[in-house]
């Protein structure tokens, strides 16, 4: 398919991503006429359920999960809504889903399952002609994560999708590059002059990166409790944050480009060695205001997976040689943010005596706050006999102000048009998503040789202490 899709078929229709995100996200985009006239959108799942029904489960979500101002034209939006009732490891039923999702080149796919479905699913939508042709037209397909739990398994995921597939049809989720200030990262970097001069080893002395949350298990004990925050967090959401701060300017916005980019900083990822990394689990404590429990008491059981991961990465290349990037992600942190810090070196020479000077400082908020803000130093106003007094004031860009009347979207709005549309400069591509693996594999084989098991943490805490530390002893202080 090379036009826009005029159906989304989406798999675990009756799912949790489904109604936290993606129907009022869908919802959304309706509402502000973005989504072709024409586009249907054929629900399936296992659970039984008539067109009727899945309309009114989707009024529920999207009254609870979208802001009333952004439901405008709800009632049209559910009339493009359908729903067929689907085993997707039965492969008998994929022919009556043919007959109501219409033709295979109109086709936009969405997995929301299990990973351990893509396999049965991508046989069963082969079998009924809803793939197209393997090199020609056909549907495009989304993925959501998880993508494996380590290289084979993902590369087994990559291949079972590929017999039906290729990969210009293969649309891989990153929710976080769906987001507002992320996609500013670029516009940040690379349409504005005077950073790109300065973004190097020779003016930069080191990058952090912070995705930190207050949230705990949630209702996602036995997914987590296998994955931990290396594989949930790091391999995907943190390593794209640090392929975009630190990849080349690509030739151009466009899917190939910006993938080229990414993929050759993801590949020259240094392997991470033992005492470089720190990983924590939490235990009771107080969390966002609550007295919350500790990870094992919440999961019932004794475990070693880490819910918290701080790492220092080389990216070893000449822009980057010498430069650290620490990483560092936990559940029921001291705080909600996310935010990436670009630390400038000092002034090669002050003529200022006795002025204490403080390196700039480049702060891009991703969230809760989307803001950028750059640290200068600025001459104290007033006569002071001893000499010019100097301090560090920040310049501040709040987005939410400077755009003012645009409200915050949900990330799958962006995704979900652009799947719709057949753009892939937001997805990620199969040896971006290997490349990822790769690294992470040889942490998780590091830790099992050196026997590194998770130090505990208390709630509300930035992490163990031994995370402080990894910065520290390079004199580093992790931004807060
Ligand atoms: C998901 C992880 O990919 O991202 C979750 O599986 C995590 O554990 C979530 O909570 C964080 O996303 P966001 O958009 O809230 O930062």
């Amino acid at each position: 398919m090379t036009g826009r899709a005029h159906t989304l078929l989406l798999f675990g229709a009756t799912g949790d991503l489904s109604r936290r995100m993606l129907l009022p996200s869908l919802c959304a985009l309706h509402a502000e006429k973005l989504v072709p006239e024409d586009l249907r959108i054929v629900g399936t799942a296992r659970s039984e359920m008539n067109d009727a029904q899945f309309r009114n489960f989707a009024r529920d979500a999207l009254e609870k999960f979208l802001p009333a101002e952004r439901r405008g034209g709800m009632a049209d939006f559910l009339n493009r809504l359908s729903y067929q009732q689907l085993d997707v490891t039965a492969p008998e039923g994929y022919a009556e889903l043919a007959k109501k999702a219409g033709p295979g080149e109109d086709l936009a796919i969405f997995l929301s399952t299990a990973p351990s479905l893509f396999k049965p699913t991508i046989e069963g939508l082969a079998s009924a002609g809803l793939a197209g042709a393997k090199d020609g037209k056909g549907a495009r397909i989304s993925l959501e994560k998880p993508l494996g739990s380590d290289l084979a398994s993902s590369a087994a995921i990559n291949d079972a999708v590929a017999t039906a597939f290729p990969e210009n049809r293969i649309f891989r989720i990153d929710h976080y590059l769906g987001k507002e200030t992320v996609q500013n990262l670029l516009a940040l970097r690379f349409a504005n002059l005077f950073f790109e001069p300065l973004w190097r080893s020779q003016y930069i002395d080191h990058v952090q990166i912070t995705v930190a949350e207050t949230v705990g298990l949630e209702s996602r004990v036995d997914f987590y409790d296998d994955a931990g925050a290396l594989r949930d967090m790091v391999q995907n959401h943190m390593l794209q944050l640090l392929a975009l701060v630190a990849m080349e300017p690509p030739g151009s916005f466009d899917a190939n480009a910006v993938r080229d980019e990414k993929v050759k900083v993801l590949r020259a990822l240094r392997p991470v060695s033992a005492d470089e990394i720190v990983t924590g689990q939490y235990r009771g404590g107080a969390s966002a205001g609550q007295i919350v429990p500790g990870y094992d008491e919440e999961l019932g059981r004794d475990s070693d997976t880490e819910t918290f991961v701080a790492l220092k990465a080389h990216v070893d290349n000449w822009r980057w040689r010498g430069v650290p990037f620490y990483l560092r992600t936990g559940k029921r942190l001291a705080r909600r943010v996310t935010e990436i810090i670009v630390q400038f070196r000092q002034v090669p020479h002050s003529i200022f005596p006795g002025a204490k000077m403080k390196p700039n400082r480049l702060v891009i908020g991703i969230q809760p706050e989307e803001n950028i803000s750059l640290t200068l130093m600025a001459k104290v106003p007033g006569i002071d006999q001893q000499g010019m007094v100097l301090r560090s004031v920040p310049l501040d860009i709040a987005m939410p102000d400077a755009f003012s009347g645009k409200f915050k979207r949900i990330a799958y709005e962006r995704l979900l048009l652009d799947l719709i549309e057949g753009d892939q400069t937001l997805f990620v591509r199969r040896d971006e998503v290997e490349a990822q693996w790769q690294w992470i594999d040889a942490i998780r084989e590091t830790w099992a040789r050196e026997g590194i098991t998770p130090k505990p943490y208390a709630a509300g805490s930035w992490g163990p202490s031994a995370a402080i530390a990894l910065a520290e002893r390079d004199g580093v202080s992790w931004h807060e």
